[in-house]
């Protein structure tokens, strides 16, 4: 049985469920809904067994939550996959089941909940391209309500999370139908649009070089200006999918100003700081591919001072995730051989600002619920520290030996 299809066996189980609750009987029955889950890597097997409880074996509607939510953002997949069943179910007799279930003793209706549960098994289950050609359906027709888009996209952003599934998105002509919702009046559709695109490229050298081709980026390099935080923040999220590791991205990405883009959010302290983060991380990101790729040329923004500073600048923040994102920045940065040890010390003053750290997390490693991330942290700002006195060093040496040189030059 396909991964999907086991979401929609959960999802009609949770269906039987919600009409056993509208039913209003049977609450120890159903109180299981409340942690019903689901499994995004989950194998079959392993869900099944999940979803027997250990002590009873004849209840189909409980089922072990296990979500691994991403990291990026807030997508309720429990909401997404209800508005999902119930949108694919005829409403007539989810009823009728709510009556029945009314109706039905306790053991009656377990043994109805083993029946359906085995009549699912026995049916032919839509196959994930199955539901993406469905979703995309929806999204390319101009008749679908706001409501039919915004379930189409979480669908997909459920649906491109398996490579195999992100790599039949195009061939289906998703990513295009995708990319055109990036356009949509309603900014939500935008932000969702964004987040699936992120998602389907997201270390997936194939899906990038699509995304790129079909000239998503400069699109979405300008909706991160967006006066909707949500919205900006899945754009910046694609953008850094689409740009990480990929050497044609970036060039596109430089040649669109992102990188004064970037600068433009870390430099501003109004800025929500999910975004100033996820900003800061994508500077770390296209430093870390400079110094892995020696070959190609270092971009220009490595040499602007203003860029630098807007970095070292965020060591000041209050926000200590902010703080370590930073850390992990200009770590890189001095390693790159077009950053200048001098511009770090005396445009930046990072020395300043490492003292001014240091004496930060001195205080908070006093704290006892934070001092495992205080010792961690100031492991981060020596290792920068020393990173830093290692490139001043250098410059200080080629100095004596210029002015060494210099005096010999002068001797003869
Ligand atoms: C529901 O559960 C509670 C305790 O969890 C129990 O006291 C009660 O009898 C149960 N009700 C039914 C109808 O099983
Ligand atoms: C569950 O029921 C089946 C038969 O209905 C039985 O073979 C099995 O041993 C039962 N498992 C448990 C854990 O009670
Ligand atoms: C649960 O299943 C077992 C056999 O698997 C059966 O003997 C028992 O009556 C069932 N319990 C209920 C409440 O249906
Ligand atoms: C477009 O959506 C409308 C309303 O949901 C539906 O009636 C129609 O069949 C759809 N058209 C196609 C081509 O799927
Ligand atoms: C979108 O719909 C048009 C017809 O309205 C069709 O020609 C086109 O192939 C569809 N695109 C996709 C990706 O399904
Ligand atoms: C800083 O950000 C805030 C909120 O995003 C914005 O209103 C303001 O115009 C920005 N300031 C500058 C100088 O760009």
């Amino acid at each position: 049985m396909e991964r999907v299809a086991l979401r929609f066996l959960v999802a009609t189980a949770l269906i039987l469920s919600v009409a056993t609750v509208i039913s209003g009987e049977l609450v120890n029955e159903t109180s299981a809904t409340a942690g019903l889950l689901w499994s995004t890597g989950k194998d079959e097997s392993d869900l099944l067994s999940k979803a027997e409880p250990e002590n009873s074996n004849n209840s189909s509607s409980s089922a072990v939550v296990n979500d691994h939510e991403d990291l990026d953002g807030g997508f309720s997949s429990l909401e997404g996959m209800l508005h999902w069943a119930i949108g694919h179910s005829d409403p007539t007799k989810l009823k009728e089941g709510a009556e029945d279930a009314q109706r039905l003793s306790a053991s009656e209706l377990q043994k109805r909940q083993l029946e359906l549960k085995e009549l699912i098994e026995k049916m032919k289950m839509p196959s994930d391209a199955e539901l993406m050609r469905m979703a995309i359906d929806d999204l390319n027709n101009s008749s679908s309500s706001l409501g039919d888009r915004q379930r189409a996209l979480q669908e997909l952003l459920i649906l491109v999370e398996p490579l195999d599934n992100a790599n039949d998105l195009n061939k289906l002509g998703g990513l295009a139908i995708v990319i055109q919702e990036l356009d949509h009046p309603d900014q939500d559709i935008r932000r969702l649009s964004a987040w699936v695109l992120g998602k389907a490229c997201q270390n997936n050298a194939a899906v990038q070089k699509q995304i790129l081709e079909l000239g998503a980026l400069t699109k979405l390099i300008k909706m991160v200006q967006s006066t909707s935080i949500e919205e900006a923040i899945k754009a910046l999220y694609a953008v850094s999918a689409l740009i990480q590791n990929n050497l044609a991205g970036q060039e596109i990405f430089y040649a669109e100003a992102g990188d004064t883009m970037l600068q433009e959010i870390l430099s501003n302290s109004s800025n929500d700081i999910r975004l100033r983060r996820k900003a800061v991380s994508v500077v770390a990101d296209l430093a870390e591919y400079q110094l892995e790729n020696i070959a190609i040329a270092e971009s220009p923004c490595f040499r602007n001072h203003l860029f630098l500073n807007s970095v070292v600048d965020l060591t000041a923040s209050t926000d200590l995730d902010l703080q370590e994102k930073a850390l992990v920045a200009i770590k890189n940065l001095l390693q790159l051989k077009t950053t200048e040890a001098l511009v770090f010390k005396d445009f930046c003053n990072l020395d300043g600002s490492l003292e001014r750290m240091r004496q930060q997390l001195l205080d908070l490693m006093a704290e006892e619920d934070r001092r495992d991330y205080a010792v961690d942290l100031e492991t981060l700002r020596r290792e920068v520290e020393q990173i830093f006195h290692e490139k001043l060093g250098k410059v200080e040496n080629t100095a004596s030996l210029v002015s060494g040189y210099n005096f010999h030059a002068i001797l003869f």
